[in-house]
C-alpha cells in the first residue's frame, strides 16, 4: 500500500482533509501529523470528533509564534517524522505555514509533494498566505486546483507538469456535511438557542493579518457598519480577534453584534446556509456562502476565489465603515449569474485519491 504522510495544523486544514483522508482509507496507509498550529478544543479537537477524523499519529505541539519561529520549528520536527517513517508521498493542504513547513521538509528529502488548493492567488506578495501557496506550489509535484483560475496561474508562473483539477475538496465537505447537519436531530435547537432566525441575522468572521494589524480602531470601523445593519451580526469569533473585538465593543458600546466563540463545523454550515448575508475576510467561508447560495461580502481588496464574484453573490469591501454598509445593503445577487459547478462536481477527493495511489503524475 501507498504510504502518504499528511500534514495538518489549522482549522481549515481539518475540514479539507476530513474528505480526502476518507476517500483514502482502506486504499493507502495515511500517516496523519497534527503541527499544533491550531491547539483551543473549538479550534482543532472539535474537528476532529465531528467530522471523524482519525486521531493524528503525531502531534507536534508547535502552537502559536512569530512566522520563522513557527514555521522554523515545525520545519525540523516534520523532518524528524519524515526520517522515521519513510512515506511515500506528501501530502498538504491550502496556504498555512504548516503547509510550507510540510512541503519544504518534504522536498528537501526528496519525497514527492502532492499540494491539495494549488494555484490559488491574490497576487499580494505581502500575504504570508500568498508566500506559502507559492512556495509550495514551486516545491509540489502533484498540483491539485480547485478551479480554471487556479489552473491558468500556475500555468503564467511555468507550472504545467503534475498540474491537474479534480475541483474543490470544500465543495465535497460542504455537501457531505451540510446534508448531515440539516438532518440532524440534536442541531435543531441550534439557532433558536442562539435567539437566531433563519434569514433575520448575517453572519461575520475576521481573522486574516490585514484585518487584525490595524488593531482596534480597524475592527472598530468594521463594528462601526455592522452595527446600521437592520438585522443583528452574529460573530463566532478566532481567537486572535477576540481581545480586539472584546475592547471595540466595550469601547463603541455597540449594540447589534453578537460575539460567540468559535463553533464546530456542522454548527458553522447550518449558521451559513441560514444567513441572510455573510461578511467575512475568510477564504473557507466566501466559498461556503457561495456554495449555500448566502450573498457574501468579503471584507478585503482582492480575492483569490473570482469565481464568485460572477453577478454579485460575492462584493469585496475595503475595511472603511462606509464602504462595508453600501455593499451590504445594496448589493443584490443576481440568481441568472451562477456558474455550474466553478468548483468542481463535489467528487474532487475521490479523484485526489485515486490519482495519488495510481503514483503517476497526471
Ligand atoms: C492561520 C493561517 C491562515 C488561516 C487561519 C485559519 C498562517 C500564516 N495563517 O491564521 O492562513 O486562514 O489559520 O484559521 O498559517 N490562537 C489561539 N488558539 C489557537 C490558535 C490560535 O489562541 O488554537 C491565537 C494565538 O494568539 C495566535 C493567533 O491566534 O498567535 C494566530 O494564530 P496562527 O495560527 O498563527 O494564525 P491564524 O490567524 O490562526
Ligand atoms: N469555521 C468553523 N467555525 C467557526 C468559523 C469558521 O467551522 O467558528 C470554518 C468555516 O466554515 C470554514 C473554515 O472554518 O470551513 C474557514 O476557516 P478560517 O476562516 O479560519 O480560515 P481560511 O479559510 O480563511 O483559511
Amino acid at each position: 500500500m501507498v504510504k502518504i504522510l499528511t500534514v495538518v495544523g489549522a482549522r481549515p486544514q481539518f475540514i479539507k482533509a476530513s474528505v480526502v483522508s476518507a476517500a483514502l482509507r482502506g486504499r493507502a496507509r495515511e500517516i496523519l501529523v497534527h503541527t499544533g498550529q491550531h491547539y483551543d478544543k473549538n479550534m482543532s479537537d472539535i474537528f476532529f470528533e465531528e467530522l471523524r477524523i482519525p486521531k493524528p499519529a503525531y502531534n507536534l505541539g508547535v502552537g502559536s509564534g512569530t512566522h520563522g519561529r513557527q514555521t522554523g520549528e515545525m520545519l525540523a520536527k516534520i523532518e524528524e517524522v519524515l526520517l522515521d517513517e519513510k512515506p511515500d508521498q506528501m501530502l498538504v493542504y491550502g496556504d498555512t505555514n504548516s503547509t510550507l513547513a510540510g512541503a519544504l521538509a518534504a522536498a528537501k528529502l526528496h519525497i514527492p509533494v502532492a499540494h491539495v488548493e494549488a494555484g490559488l492567488r491574490s497576487y499580494n506578495r505581502r500575504m504570508p498566505e500568498e508566500q506559502n501557496r507559492v512556495l509550495t506550489d514551486h516545491l509540489s509535484d502533484w498540483l491539485f486546483c480547485p478551479t480554471q483560475t487556479a489552473v491558468e496561474n500556475l500555468s503564467k508562473e511555468g507550472l504545467r507538469e503534475g498540474v491537474s483539477k479534480p475541483g474543490d475538496v470544500m465543495y465535497d465537505a460542504v455537501l457531505h456535511f451540510s446534508k448531515l447537519a440539516a438532518e440532524d436531530p440534536a442541531r435543531q435547537d441550534f439557532l433558536p438557542a442562539l435567539g437566531l432566525e433563519p434569514k433575520g441575522y448575517r453572519l461575520a468572521t475576521l481573522h486574516r493579518a490585514e484585518t487584525t494589524d490595524g488593531g482596534v480602531p480597524a475592527i472598530t470601523r468594521i463594528f462601526a457598519a455592522f452595527e446600521q445593519l437592520p438585522e443583528p451580526v452574529a460573530i463566532p469569533i478566532h481567537p486572535r480577534t477576540r481581545r480586539l473585538a472584546e475592547e471595540a465593543l466595550r469601547r463603541g458600546g455597540f449594540r447589534n453584534i453578537r460575539l460567540m466563540d468559535p463553533v464546530g463545523y456542522l454548527e458553522m454550515l447550518l449558521l451559513t446556509a441560514n444567513a441572510k448575508q455573510v461578511l467575512t475576510d475568510s477564504g473557507g467561508l466566501q466559498k461556503e456562502a457561495w456554495f449555500l447560495e448566502t450573498p457574501c461580502v468579503t471584507l478585503r481588496s482582492e480575492t483569490e476565489w473570482v469565481e464568485t464574484l460572477e453577478g454579485g453573490w460575492n462584493v469585496l469591501a475595503r475595511l472603511e465603515t462606509e464602504d462595508i454598509l453600501e455593499k451590504a445593503l445594496h448589493t443584490q445577487p443576481d440568481p441568472a449569474a451562477r456558474r455550474r459547478s466553478p468548483f468542481g462536481d463535489g467528487d474532487a477527493s475521490g479523484k485526489i485519491a485515486d490519482t495519488l495511489l495510481s503514483g503517476r503524475k497526471p
